[in-house]
């Protein structure tokens, strides 16, 4: 029989709620308390669930002994040292994305976590989603020829943050899926955006990555669109995906279409471009919530003592970025070379599932600390 994991849950803002409802309805684990530094949001859960321990004091939560797993959902500058207590105290632990707020922390926790044989996982909570998979599963297949370029939009009105900017927030969320579908690390970034509302807290950015091989990624973030946008395209050189996450049922819609050169003219009267126009298709997915099959992941790595498809290393790239996207936004958008003298070396590996990112050597960057990371620094 299968160990009962018994897990506390700290944060009940936005989101600490929906984690609680999926882990709630887990078989092997068991919610046992919840905790927010406010205490209105810790009634309001116990309200809903009155089978919960609530407490106001995170300390509380990660010295109780029968728990055995800690699930941050927290605001990103109290990750690292809220990780790092659990950690310390031998606990499993689970953090909401963004990991947290520099390389350096990041490094610091998965190295206790691999020190004291911990699972310490990131929720990228995209990478469990039905849509992403399949889109994995077709570029992995070929299907799609060569990947040329994927340009992602993630837009809507707030919700404002009020410790990271928008890069940091939603852009997330769209690294990871690229990352993922590429399956190598970019090897530059350029990032622009303005602060239009908070001071110094960009609420719309435009990032490009670029990755070997003349292949880039273009990521739009924003909160301040009066539209809705979750919209992903991904063009290969012999079809085409677009993935629209606001669909309820035909997320993603493959497209059979690809422009071509001759391969030889020869006068300019005679060169013409060949464009195919083939079917498009929507591919079956089964619905699933995301959310409960990363937390379901979450218990089972716990329960197998494996490593999770996304863990501590797979957030540390993606602080990575993010601070590389930093540094470009304060240079006006110039890029940022990853593997530069001021940044650490990358050696570029191949992610499949449940396998890590990338290796990465040499110092860690000194030019982007918390200072240029895009959080706002709050005294
Ligand atoms: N995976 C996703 O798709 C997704 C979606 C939304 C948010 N998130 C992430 O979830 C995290 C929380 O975001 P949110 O929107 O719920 O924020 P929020 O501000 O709505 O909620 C955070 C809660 O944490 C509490 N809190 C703050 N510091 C605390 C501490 N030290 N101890 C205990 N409680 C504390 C606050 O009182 C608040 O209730 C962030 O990291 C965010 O990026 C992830």
């Amino acid at each position: 029989m299968k160990k009962q994991i018994t897990v506390g849950v700290l944060g009940c803002g936005y989101w600490g709620p929906l984690l609680i409802r999926n882990f709630r309805s887990l078989p092997h684990c068991q919610l046992k308390a919840v905790c927010d530094q406010n205490i209105a949001r810790v009634k309001h859960v116990c309200a809903l669930y009155s089978d919960l321990e609530g407490i106001t004091s995170p300390q509380q939560l990660i010295a109780d002994r029968d728990v055995n797993a800690v699930v941050i959902a927290t605001p990103v500058k109290s990750h690292y040292s809220l990780a790092k207590a659990s950690l310390l105290a031998g606990k499993h632990t689970f953090i909401e994305k963004p990991m947290a707020t520099s390389s350096q922390e990041c490094e610091e926790l998965i190295d206790i976590a691999e020190r004291n044989g911990l699972v310490l996982m990131v929720d990228h909570t995209f990478l469990y989603s039905a849509p992403v998979r399949k889109i994995v599963e077709i570029v992995q297949a070929g299907d799609l020829g060569d990947i040329r370029y994927i340009n992602s939009r993630r837009l809507n009105l707030g919700l404002f943050q009020k410790d990271v900017n928008v890069a940091w927030d939603l852009a997330p969320h769209d690294i990871s899926i690229i990352l993922h579908i590429l399956g190598e690390l970019p090897t530059a970034v350029n990032c622009q955006g303005n602060a239009h509302v908070t001071p110094q807290i960009e609420d719309v950015t435009n990032m490009s990555l670029l990755f070997p091989h003349k292949r880039f990624a273009t990521i739009q973030s924003s909160w301040l669109e009066p539209r809705k946008i979750r919209e992903m395209t991904i063009v290969g050189s012999r079809r085409m995906i677009v993935y629209d996450d606001l669909q309820t049922h035909e997320k993603i819609r493959i497209y059979d279409v690809r422009v071509e050169r001759p391969p030889h003219y020869d006068t300019f009267a005679e060169f013409q471009y060949s464009y195919h126009y083939g079917d498009s298709y929507i591919p079956y997915l089964q619905q699933e919530e995301p959310l409960n099959l990363a937390c379901r992941h979450f218990i089972d790595c716990i329960g197998t003592n494996s490593a999770p498809i996304t863990g501590g290393r797979h957030g540390l790239e993606m602080i990575r970025v993010l601070e590389g996207a930093s540094a470009s936004l304060k240079m006006n958008g110039a890029p940022f070379l990853f593997g530069s003298r001021n940044g650490s070396v990358v050696t570029h590996s191949v992610a499949k599932d449940g396998a890590q990112y990338s290796q990465t050597r040499g110092t860690p960057r000194s030019a982007v600390g918390n200072a240029g990371n895009g959080l706002r620094a709050i005294a």
